[in-house]
C-alpha cells in the first residue's frame, strides 16, 4: 500500500460480533479510516472505541443513530453489520445520503424493500454491494475458473448451502443479544442463502446472460433448539417450551433461465459440521465440496473421485495465487479481507462494486420467497427480474482483480 493511495473514509453500523470483528480488519488497513461507527447498544459501542483506541488509530465518532451518522460529508462507503430487517433500510437511507453501501449477509423479508434498493441505487448512482465473503473464497474462484476453463462442460446443476450448527448461538439469542433468536422464533424458510447462492450465482452467470426464475421451499420440522434446551436445562425451562417456526431442514430448489436447477439447503439446528455444501455439475464432470472431490470424465478414472487438491492448485485463482504470494490476512480463512479490499477499491475509484445491486437484490429476495413458498405448502413463486430484462445483454462488469463475472490474469502481478 504505497502512500499515494488516498484514504477511503468509512463507517461501521451494527457493531455485534461481525461487525466489530470488521472493523479490526479496517484498522489494519493504511489505506483506510473508521470515522464513525454505530449501535443501538451503548456497551458495543464502547467496546469498538476501546479497539480502535488499542490500535493506535484515530477515534472515530460514536453514534446511536444512524441517521445523524450518514449526514456526515466526509463519509465514503458504510459498512452495515446490523440485523438481518435493518440491513434495506440503513442500506437505501446510505445512498440517498450519496455513500457506498455494503451490507452483510443476510435475507429480505420481503420483496419490496429488494426493489427499493435497486430503484435507490439506479436513482442515486450509488453502489449498494452484499458483502458476500465467500465469493472470495479459495475453492468457490478454483471453481469457477475450472468452470470457465471448461472443465465441466455446459453447467448444469449447482448445490450450496449453510450448513453450521448454531444451536447455542440462536438459543441463547436473548442473554447474548443475537439478532437470529426473533428471526427463527417468528420465522420459517431459506434465512441465510447467500454464502452458498452468491459463488453458484457469479459461477453460473446470474444476471449476466442467466437469471433466477423461480423457486420452491420446503421446510421440515423443528426439533433441534427445544432438544438442545431441554438437554442444557430441563424441560421445564422456559426456553425449552418455546416453540419455535423455523424448520430444521429446508430446501429450496431454483430453476434458472439457462434451464440449470440450484438447491439451496439450510441446516444449522442440528448436531453437525460446518460446510457450505458446495457443488457445480456440468455435462463433463462434477465439483463436490464435502469430500473435498471432483470428478471429470476422461480425466478421472471412471466412476472414481479425485482429490481436489491437485485440482485446487493447477486451477487456482489468480487473485489466489496473487494473495497467498503476498500472505493470507483476517478472518474466515482469508475471505473476509477479499471482500472488503473489493469494496474499498471501488469506492475509492468510484466504480461499481463487483456485486452490484442487482445481485444483492436477488440474494436477499430469496429468503423472502421462501418463506412465501413454504407458507403456501411449498408453491413454486416466480422470483423477480431485478434487472428488468437487462440481464438478456448485460455491458460487460467493469474489469478489475476483484471481479467476479470474468477473471483477467493480467491484472495481477506474480
Ligand atoms: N459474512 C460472514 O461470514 C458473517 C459472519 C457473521 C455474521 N454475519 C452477518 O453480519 C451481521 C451481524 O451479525 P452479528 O452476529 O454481529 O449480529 P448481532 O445481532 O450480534 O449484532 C447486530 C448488531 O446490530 C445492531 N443494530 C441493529 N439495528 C441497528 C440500528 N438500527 N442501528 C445501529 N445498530 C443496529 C444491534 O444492536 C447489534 O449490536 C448479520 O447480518 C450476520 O448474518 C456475516
Amino acid at each position: 500500500m504505497g502512500m499515494d493511495r488516498k484514504s477511503v473514509n468509512l463507517a461501521v453500523i451494527g457493531l455485534g460480533g461481525r461487525g466489530t470483528g470488521l472493523m479490526q480488519s479496517l484498522l489494519d488497513m493504511e489505506d483506510v479510516s473508521v470515522v464513525a461507527v454505530c449501535d443501538l447498544y451503548e456497551e458495543r459501542v464502547e467496546g469498538a472505541l476501546k479497539c480502535i483506541r488499542e490500535s493506535g488509530r484515530t477515534l472515530a465518532e460514536a453514534y446511536s443513530d444512524y441517521k445523524m451518522l450518514l449526514a456526515r460529508e466526509d463519509i465514503e462507503g458504510v459498512i452495515i453489520a446490523t440485523t438481518w430487517v435493518t440491513h434495506a433500510e440503513i442500506a437505501i437511507a446510505a445512498m440517498r445520503a450519496g455513500k457506498y453501501a455494503g451490507i452483510e449477509v443476510g435475507g429480505a423479508a420481503s420483496t419490496q424493500e429488494c426493489w427499493e434498493l435497486v430503484r435507490t441505487s439506479e436513482e442515486t448512482g450509488m453502489p449498494c454491494m452484499l458483502l458476500e465473503n465467500c465469493c472470495y473464497g479459495r475453492d468457490e474462484l478454483a471453481v469457477m475458473n475450472i468452470v470457465k476453463q471448461g472443465l465441466l462442460g455446459e453447467l448444469i446443476h449447482g448445490q450450496c448451502g449453510y450448513e453450521h450448527d448454531l444451536r447455542e448461538e440462536v438459543a441463547m439469542g436473548i442473554e447474548n443479544k443475537h439478532g437470529r433468536f426473533h428471526n427463527y422464533l417468528h420465522r420459517n424458510g431459506e434465512l441465510y442463502p447467500i454464502h452458498g447462492l452468491g459463488p453458484i450465482s457469479k459461477t453460473f452467470n446470474i444476471n449476466r446472460g442467466n437469471r433466477l426464475l423461480m423457486l420452491t421451499s420446503m421446510s421440515s420440522k423443528a426439533r433441534g433448539i427445544k432438544q438442545w434446551a431441554t438437554n442444557q436445562f430441563g424441560e421445564n425451562d422456559t426456553k425449552a417450551k418455546l416453540e419455535f417456526a423455523q424448520g430444521d431442514i429446508v430446501t429450496t430448489m431454483i430453476k434458472c433461465a439457462g434451464g440449470e436447477t440450484i438447491q439451496i439447503i439450510h441446516d444449522t439446528t442440528l448436531p453437525r459440521p460446518y460446510s457450505r455444501a458446495g457443488r457445480v455439475q456440468g455435462t463433463k464432470g462434477l465439483w463436490m465440496e464435502d469430500n473435498n472431490s471432483i470428478h471429470i470424465e476422461g480425466r478421472s478414472e471412471n466412476h472414481k473421485w479425485e482429490s481436489f487438491d491437485s485440482y485446487r492448485e493447477a486451477y487456482e485463482h489468480p487473485l489466489w495465487k496473487q494473495y497467498l504470494a503476498q500472505g493470507v490476512r483476517g478472518g474466515h480463512g482469508g475471505m473476509d479481507y477479499l471482500v472488503l479490499r473489493a469494496f474499498i477499491e471501488s469506492v475509492r475509484n468510484g466504480t461499481q462494486t463487483p456485486i452490484d445491486v442487482y445481485d444483492t437484490a436477488v440474494w436477499m429476495s430469496i429468503t423472502a420467497l421462501s418463506e412465501e413458498s413454504v407458507a403456501l405448502g411449498s408453491m413454486p413463486v416466480a422470483i423477480p427480474d431485478f434487472t428488468k430484462g437487462k440481464w438478456i445483454n448485460r455491458e460487460p462488469a467493469p474489469v478489475s482483480a476483484y471481479e467476479l463475472d470474468a477473471i483477467h490474469e493480467d491484472k495481477y502481478e506474480e
